[in-house]
Parts: structure tokens; C-alpha cells; sequence
């Protein structure tokens, strides 16, 4: 393997080494959400931002913030739930032109990621693979994987937070709604914007007395493969394990 491909992906992402972009060649804009997976379960959430009314100590959850790998057998509500997904990914308004404007900032608000969620212990919500449907703020139960538990935590290098997480969140990038914009460099924006996600998770955990832990460390195939992804229009780029503090 090259052990070089980092430098040279930095290099050939310069403006001056791009090629026109999709969008610039014409091609029409990627949509901003996948299709709904047949047999999927959809399922109505509270309002997300209604945890969240009040004054917040951003300066004590930001100074409180650290990673979390230990929880809790103690599950979250669905209403925690619904103000997690507002906070990292929800939907503040919608343009006519396909754009929408949501809680985290993304280049060129392309927002490449569908939020994916291991479900372990949810009040309400049997244990599975979840797809957040953030135009509508629902949920949609995907059917037909019920091992995902554990093959989730073997992709993910056995670490057991995942396992033993109320919920571990699974960002999934759909790189061509940010490179059809920016080309190749693109691929950077999307992992900067990832973070900007993570992050809102972090701090709205600790205001709700949970923790996260964020995960990179993961095998790639076997992440997408436990996922159902092709590893190159979609793939799973970040994940988050989430509980309540014990
Ligand atoms: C990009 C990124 C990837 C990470 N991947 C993992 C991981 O796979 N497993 C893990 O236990 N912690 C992971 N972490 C958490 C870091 O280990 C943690 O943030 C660091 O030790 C500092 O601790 P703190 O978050 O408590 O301040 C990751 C953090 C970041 C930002």
C-alpha cells in the first residue's frame, strides 16, 4: 500500500489540481436524503429542541465534556433522543432550491451524512439499526438486522462501549452531495464537517448527563458490510457511543 497516499491526497486536492466539479459540468444535484429502505418502520419523534429550552452553562459543558466509555444500565427516553438527533443533524429550514440549513454548520451546506443509529436501550424502541429521517424528524426501523449489535462492535475493533452503549450514533457520508459541489476536494469538507457533528453530540450529551465517546478507530469493511454499504457512495466515516453516567 502507498504509503504516501495522505500527502498525495493533500496535494492533489489543491484548487490549482482540480478538475471542474459536477455541478459545474451540469450534472443535477444530489438529493438530500436516500430512499426510505423497503420494510422500514417509521416512527414519530416529540419535538427535538424541547430538552434543550432554558438557560444552558455552555462554558461548564464544554469545561465538563470529555469522552465517556463506561455507562449507565439505565435507558434514555425517546424525548433525549429526539433532542441528540435536533442537536447533530436536524433541520432548521428548507429552500426551494434543495438546500437545507440544520443545527451544525457543513460546507456549502451540502450536509453529506445520514445519521444512522445502534439502538440498545431506548425506552419504547426495540434494539436495532435506526436511520434518522431528518426532513420529517422521525426514525425509521431497518429490517432484517438483528446481529447488529455485535457485528457493529466487532467492526468496531470489539470495543465494548459500543456494546454496551444506550445508543451508539453511525455517521454515514454520501460523498457526492459535497464533492458534485467541490470535486475531489470535497472529501476534505466531509471529514471536517463530521466533526462539527460529533462535537454538538458531545456537549448536549453532558447537558442531559450523558457521556459519548467518539470512534474512529474502526475496520472500515466490516463497519459498512455490518451496515449494508457499498464503501463508496455511502460508508460509515464516524461513530459515537452514548450513555447515561453512572
Ligand atoms: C477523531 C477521533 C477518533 C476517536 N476514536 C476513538 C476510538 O476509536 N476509541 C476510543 O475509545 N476513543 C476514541 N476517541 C476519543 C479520544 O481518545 C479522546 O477524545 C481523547 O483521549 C481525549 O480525551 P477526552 O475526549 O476525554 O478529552 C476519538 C476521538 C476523536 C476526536
Amino acid at each position: 500500500m502507498d504509503k504516501k497516499a495522505g500527502y498525495e491526497f493533500i496535494q492533489s486536492t489543491k484548487y490549482k489540481n482540480l478538475e471542474a466539479s459536477p455541478q459545474e459540468q451540469g450534472e443535477p444535484k444530489p438529493s438530500l436524503e436516500i430512499p426510505l429502505e423497503k420494510g422500514a418502520e417509521i416512527i414519530d419523534l416529540p419535538k427535538g429542541r424541547d430538552i434543550g429550552e432554558g438557560k444552558v452553562d455552555l462554558s461548564g459543558l464544554v469545561e465538563k465534556r470529555e469522552s465517556l466509555r463506561k455507562y449507565a444500565d439505565v435507558p434514555l427516553t425517546l424525548e433525549e433522543l429526539s433532542f441528540l438527533l435536533w442537536g447533530t443533524q436536524g433541520v432548521k429550514s428548507q429552500t426551494e432550491k434543495q438546500l437545507t440549513k440544520r443545527t451544525v454548520p457543513s460546507a456549502g451546506s451540502r450536509h453529506p451524512f445520514e445519521t444512522y443509529l445502534l439502538i440498545n436501550n431506548v425506552v419504547g424502541l426495540t434494539p436495532g439499526l435506526y436511520r434518522y429521517l431528518a426532513l420529517d424528524h422521525k426514525i425509521a426501523r431497518l429490517p432484517g438486522r438483528e446481529n447488529i449489535n455485535q457485528t457493529l462492535t466487532e467492526a468496531c475493533l470489539k470495543q465494548q462501549h459500543v456494546k454496551n452503549s444506550a445508543v451508539t450514533f453511525v455517521w454515514v457520508a454520501v460523498p457526492q452531495r459535497t464533492v458534485w459541489r467541490y470535486s475531489q476536494r470535497g472529501y476534505r469538507y466531509i471529514y471536517l464537517d463530521a466533526g462539527h457533528v460529533c462535537q454538538n453530540l458531545y456537549l448536549l450529551a453532558e447537558s442531559i448527563n450523558c457521556g459519548v465517546c467518539a470512534i474512529a478507530a474502526f475496520d472500515d469493511d466490516l463497519a459498512d458490510q455490518a451496515m449494508g454499504l457499498d464503501g463508496k457512495d455511502l460508508f460509515v466515516i464516524y461513530l459515537a457511543s452514548l450513555g447515561r453516567r453512572k
